[in-house]
C-alpha cells in the first residue's frame, strides 16, 4: 500500500507521515529531504541554486549530507524551494522516489508532488494544510525551543513567500491531488491530527474494498 501525503511546509504532513508509517508498519520517505540535500550541495559548493544548470550539479549529493542539522534549516528550506522549481533537478530526483514507492511492502511518502506526479496511483491519498499564521506560530514554537528568537511577521511572509513558489512552478505544483482527502491541522493538537489521518487512510481504504 502506498500512503502519498502532501501539504505546504510546516503543516504537520512530516509528523503524520512519521505517525502513519508506523501505524501501517510502512518505511517513509520525507521527499523534501532530497531536494533539502540538493540546495545545501549547491550552496556549499558556492553555486546558484536559482541556475538550473548549477543546481543540477547538486543533484550529485553525498549520502552523509542525510545526517547534517543543518539540512534541517530554514534556511536550506529556502534553498529546497528554489531548487525544486528547476525541471530537471525534478527529473533527476524522480527514480529515486518512485522506487521507494513502488517497493514491494508499500511507503509513506510526503512532499508536494506525491499524489499528483510521484505516486498519482497511490491508493490513498492526504493533502495536510493549516493556515500560514497557525504554521508560522509552530515553526515560531520550534525556533524558541532552540533558543532562537524569530520574528513572527518575518515567518508568516517566508511561509507566504515558500507557498509561492511551491504552488505556482509550472512543473509539479503543490495541489491537492484528485482523490485525495484534505486535513486541516490549524486548531488540531499533533494527536488529534494523527487520529483523524488515520480515520481519513482506513476510510479511503475502506471504500477501495467496496469498490
Ligand atoms: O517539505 P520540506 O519543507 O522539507 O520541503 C522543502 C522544499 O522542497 C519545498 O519548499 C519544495 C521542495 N519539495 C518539492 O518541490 N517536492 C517535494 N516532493 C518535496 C519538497
Amino acid at each position: 500500500m502506498i500512503i502519498a501525503v502532501d501539504g505546504p511546509a510546516a503543516s504537520g504532513k512530516g509528523t503524520i507521515a512519521r505517525a502513519l508509517a508506523e501505524h501501517y508498519r510502512l518505511p517513509h520517505l520525507d521527499t523534501g529531504l532530497l531536494y533539502r540535500a540538493v540546495g545545501l550541495s549547491v550552496a556549499r559548493a558556492g553555486g546558484d541554486p536559482d541556475s538550473q544548470a548549477e543546481a543540477l550539479t547538486g543533484c550529485h549529493f553525498d549520502e552523509s549530507i542525510f545526517s547534517d542539522p543543518e539540512l534541517r534549516s530554514e534556511a536550506t528550506g529556502a534553498l529546497a524551494s528554489r531548487v525544486s522549481i528547476h525541471p530537471a533537478v525534478r527529473e533527476a530526483l524522480v527514480k529515486r522516489q518512485r522506487d521507494f514507492a513502488d517497493q514491494p511492502a508499500g511507503a509513506v511518502l510526503d512532499g508536494r508532488d506525491i499524489g499528483t506526479v510521484i505516486a498519482p496511483h497511490a491508493p490513498v491519498k492526504l493533502y495536510v494544510t493549516a493556515s500560514a499564521e497557525k504554521r508560522a506560530e509552530r515553526r515560531m514554537l520550534e525556533l524558541q525551543q532552540r533558543g532562537l528568537n524569530p520574528d513572527f511577521d518575518a515567518l508568516v511572509a517566508d511561509i507566504r513567500a515558500r507557498d509561492d513558489r511551491d504552488m505556482n512552478r509550472p512543473i509539479a505544483p503543490l495541489r491537492q491531488a484528485e482523490g485525495a482527502a484534505l486535513l486541516d491541522t490549524s486548531d488540531l493538537s499533533i494527536e488529534a491530527a494523527v487520529r483523524q489521518a488515520i480515520a481519513l487512510v482506513d476510510a479511503q481504504l475502506e471504500g477501495q474494498r467496496q469498490g
